[in-house]
């Protein structure tokens, strides 16, 4: 898997989700930061340059160092700080209370344990922070939830650990974390198993 998960895959899933739909879907979610921010898996960077120039700081976690020159071309584009951890999200390394966003693109579907990944964002969002996600999951239409399940382990294979049928909003709930808006909605330039999408925002229960 060696040469495929490092070097194939990461050029395949940079290409596929540097789309212009996928660039109008991350531009949307992430025009409205400021502060400072934290981002779950940031694979190859592709969120950078939608940014705004309002955040003061940007933290980021991935245990994968995908291409490597292209991150930091992406980041030295930007004119705010980054710091990057390759570190898992199930184990966060910043104190409580220190965001006022974490943000998850395109990466629930993949952590292993991603309940224990939202406790602790739930633990370093500040009181009035907010988690904003955009993530495939299981389909509402059970037909296609079906062909997600069974193919799943196969996905598993060929995505990197990816799975198709999680339901992203459950598992938002599950880790105590306040569901204050969803959008769900079909991607038009993904085939269904992979583009049933969850959109939204969350906030500490307190
Ligand atoms: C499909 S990629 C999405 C990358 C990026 N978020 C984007 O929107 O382009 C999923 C990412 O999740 C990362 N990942 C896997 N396990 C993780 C974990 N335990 N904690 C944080 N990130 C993880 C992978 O290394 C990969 O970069």
């Amino acid at each position: 898997m060696g040469l495929y998960s490092h070097h194939i895959f990461p050029r395949l899933m940079d290409w596929v989700m540097a789309g212009e739909e996928f660039r109008r879907l991350r531009t949307d979610l992430l025009s409205g930061l400021h502060g400072e921010v934290l981002e779950l898996g940031i694979g190859t960077g592709l969120n950078l340059p939608h940014y705004p120039k309002t955040i003061t700081w940007l933290h980021a976690v991935d245990p994968a160092n995908l291409l490597p020159k292209i991150v930091t071309e992406r980041s030295t584009r930007q004119s705010f700080p980054i710091r990057i951890q390759h570190v898992t999200a199930e184990s966060l390394p910043y104190d409580d209370r220190s965001f006022d966003f974490v943000v998850s693109t395109w990466t629930l579907c993949t952590i292993p344990d991603p309940v224990k990944a939202l406790r602790e964002v739930r633990r370093v969002l500040k009181p009035n922070g907010r988690f904003l996600f955009l993530e495939h999951g299981r389909s509402e239409n059970e037909k296609i939830a079906v062909w997600q399940d069974r193919l799943n382990p196969v996905q598993n294979i060929i995505g990197c650990g990816c799975n198709l049928n999680r339901k992203i909003d459950h598992i938002i709930a599950q880790a105590g974390l306040k569901l204050m808006t969803l959008d769900r909605f079909q991607m038009q330039s993904v085939p269904r198993l992979g583009g049933a999408m969850y959109k939204g925002t969350a906030s500490r229960p307190d």
